[in-house]
């Protein structure tokens, strides 16, 4: 097992974790969408790791895309502005589109994504979500369809999640200690 980070307070969710419920995911969607023309959409740069993994245990025809956006900058909270910074290169019209995040947490930057996506005229757009944040004052009612986990109302890490860039590339999952932030 890796060594924790030591601005990590609590690892939340181990490599181990993380396999096992990424497997449980891709056999849902490999069930659920058999027979149809998938497309994943990453929402870059946070969702690239989950979806490596994630594309990995899908066992159909895939066809995978990126989107930038960015609303977090090198904060810790939403600036509630969200900016396409890349745009697809593929058109989805008329194709089983699911967009690939790594957390929901205010719900902003899905909501802005479903709006905008939605008026491609996909067959259907549906979310796949590593994690859903445990937060009381959610400004969008985002549901995804795919959920990998909750997570509690904490500034997370690891697995793809940064905090200035940093800790993306940190195996797990883990609760950053609020000293490297404030
Ligand atoms: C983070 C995260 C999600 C989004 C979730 O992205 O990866 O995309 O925020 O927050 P929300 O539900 O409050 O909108 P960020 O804007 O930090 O860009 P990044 O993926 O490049 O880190
Ligand atoms: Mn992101
Ligand atoms: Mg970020």
């Amino acid at each position: 097992m890796a060594s924790q980070h030591p601005d990590i307070e609590k690892v939340l969710f181990t490599q181990e974790d993380i396999d096992g419920i990424v497997s449980r995911l891709g056999e849902e969607i490999t069930r659920d969408y058999a027979g149809k023309d998938l497309v994943l959409i990453a929402v870059l740069r946070g969702a690239v790791v989950f979806m490596g993994d994630l594309m990995r245990k899908i066992e159909l025809p895939t066809n995978i895309d990126f989107m930038a956006v960015s609303s977090y900058g090198d904060g810790v909270k939403s600036s509630g502005i969200v900016r396409i910074i890349k745009d697809l290169d593929i058109d989805i019209r008329g194709r089983d589109v699911l967009i690939v995040e790594d957390i929901l947490d205010s719900g902003l930057t899905l909501k802005y994504l479903m709006k905008n996506l939605e008026s491609r005229k996909p067959a259907s757009l549906e979310v796949a979500a590593f994690l859903w944040k445990d937060v009381e004052d959610r400004t969008s009612a985002i549901t995804p369809k795919y959920v990998g986990t909750h997570c509690p109302d904490a500034f997370v890490v690891g697995y793809g999640l940064d905090y200035a860039e940093r800790y993306r590339n940190l195996p797990y999952l883990g609760i950053l200690k609020p000293e490297v932030y404030s």
